[in-house]
């Protein structure tokens, strides 16, 4: 097998080294960069390896814009997590959760109500791993667990024990899919997917997406998204870009919340700071309600 560390031209740090005989003991390919870890990358944490930046640096040559579109895709997370508290909820099932990395689910909702409940999900071994290491540390598993499962599996998910223990679905639950539904292909038939979970869950509950775009890029923008999304079928995982419209439909049979499906930029804007012209385009975001 090939590995992050016989890539020509690749710097390994010491910490690299440690991350990457981890990830080869558990038996995870790691000669391609990992959407979780490049994701944390762009948000300037520490659980990447030297493949991951590379690809980051290439895919910020491509997309000057990336690292500011997960910054601001992070901040309306914190945002929608914070409303959903105040709102009542108190039971969370993040899918697509990644690697622990700045201003996490359950921090942001603990610090508001220390009764949340939250179950993380997430397909990759590395995100999972970490993320369990990391509530272990803070001594918060009796309040929130992580679990690695596919979406597209929903029972797997909605039946596994350790979500049961957690989740009580006869309330409100805040389901998320933040920065997850672009990398799942029609194919694979998101519509239906989320329709499924919809059913499953009680009146009350809340559906917290945000997608990549490029319907209002400018022209040397859409240039760009359309050699990163090529860049991404060198990671493990394919990358889809979808319209306002087809966000809209992922939103069927619930109902979306002011400020309706907009720019993470403009999804309840509480710090100037985080307005960033260059990535305003590339993003749909939106919170909804199961009446
Ligand atoms: C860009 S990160 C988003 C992290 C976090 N939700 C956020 O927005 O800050 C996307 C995550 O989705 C995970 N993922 C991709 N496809 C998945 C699938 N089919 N089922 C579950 N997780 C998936 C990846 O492993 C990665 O950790």
């Amino acid at each position: 097998m090939t590995t992050g560390r016989d890539k020509p031209g690749y710097m390994v740090s010491s910490r690299d080294n440690a991350v990457l005989s981890w990830l080869e003991t558990a038996g995870i390919d790691t000669s391609l960069p990992s959407p979780d870890r490049v994701y944390d990358a762009y948000l300037g944490g520490s659980h990447n390896t030297a493949v991951d930046r590379a690809f980051v640096e290439k895919a910020e040559l491509i997309l000057p814009a990336i690292k500011p579109l997960a910054r601001n895709n992070r901040s309306f997370l914190r945002r929608a997590v914070k409303e959903a508290v105040a709102a009542g909820i108190t039971q969370f099932l993040d899918i697509g959760s990644g690697a622990p990395t700045v201003g996490n689910v359950h921090e942001i909702a603990l610090r508001a109500n220390p009764d949340v409940h939250v179950v993380y999900v997430d397909s990759n071994t590395i995100a999972v791993q970490t993320s369990r290491l990391k509530l272990e540390e803070q001594g918060v598993t009796d309040r929130v667990t992580v679990i690695q499962e596919d979406m597209r599996n929903p029972d797997g998910i909605l039946d596994h024990p350790d979500t049961r223990a957690l989740l009580d679905f006869d309330r409100p639950i805040c389901l998320m899919m933040v920065a997850l539904l672009h990398f799942i292909s029609d194919d694979d038939n998101p519509g239906e997917l989320l329709a499924y979970y919809r059913d499953r869950l009680a009146p009350g509950s809340k559906l917290v997406l945000s997608h990549i775009t490029c319907d209002n890029a400018p022209p040397e923008q859409q240039a760009q998204i359309a050699a990163f999304v090529d860049a991404y079928k060198n990671t493990t995982a394919h990358l889809y870009t979808r319209t306002h419209a087809e966000m809209t439909r992922l939103f069927d049979g619930w109902q979306i919340e002011a400020p309706g499906i907009v720019s993470p930029q403009d999804w309840r804007q509480d710090n100037p700071v985080d307005q960033n012209p260059e990535s305003y385009h590339l993003g749909w975001c939106g919170v909804a309600g199961k009446v």
